[in-house]
């Protein structure tokens, strides 16, 4: 290993395990009344909704289908370039599902806005967007959510899946490092 990987930033915790596993509960109970008597396509965006999603689709009521998506538009910074890359497309023909996105963060609201034209383009009857985190202040492109676990101050976050140069995705919290 080299001195870089070793090198351990401090990272504060912002959200437990209990408060995400409490969330996450509530939105599965939510978004299971609001698909009652539907199958939706659950889309998790990777890598980053991985986790998230793992643990949502196992608190859902309803019938599911799962496929992901895969986009990036962050290098090897903590800033986003704005370019948005398609990696790995849909497996599943979208016409006429229910789609429901799985993200783990909005920032810019750039990927997702990407994202969101990509997806109705291929024809679903519906399609919402459930986001773990929202970073409103960062902001740039209008978007609504229509499931927000939690809504964060202005900071770089890893854990639960989410990555800062591909590490500390395994953290089983929320954490700041900036
Ligand atoms: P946006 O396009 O700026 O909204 O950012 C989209 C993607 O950038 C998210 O899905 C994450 O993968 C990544 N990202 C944004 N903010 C953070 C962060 O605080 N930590 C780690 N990744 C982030
Ligand atoms: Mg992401």
């Amino acid at each position: 290993m080299t001195g870089e990987t070793l090198r351990q930033p401090e990272i504060r915790v912002l959200l437990s395990e209990q408060q995400i596993r409490d969330r996450v509960a509530q939105l599965a109970e939510q978004i299971s009344r609001d698909y009652a008597g539907k199958q939706p396509l659950i889309v998790g965006v990777l890598k980053g909704a991985w986790v998230f999603m793992a643990d949502l689709v196992r608190r859902l009521t309803v019938p599911t289908r799962c496929d992901f998506i895969k986009l990036s538009s962050y290098g090897e910074e903590t800033a986003t370039t704005g370019r948005v890359q398609l990696h790995l497309d849909l497996n599943t023909p979208a016409e006429g599902l229910d789609i429901l996105v799985v993200e783990d963060i909005v920032d810019t609201g750039t990927c997702v806005r990407w994202l969101l034209d990509h997806l109705r383009r291929k024809g679903p009857a519906s399609i919402r967007l459930c986001a773990l985190l929202d970073n409103p202040a960062r902001r740039i492109a209008p978007i609504t959510i229509d499931y927000v676990g939690f809504t964060i101050p202005d900071c770089f976050v890893v854990g639960y899946g989410i990555d800062w140069k591909e590490r500390f995705r395994e953290l089983p919290h929320i954490g700041r490092l900036t």
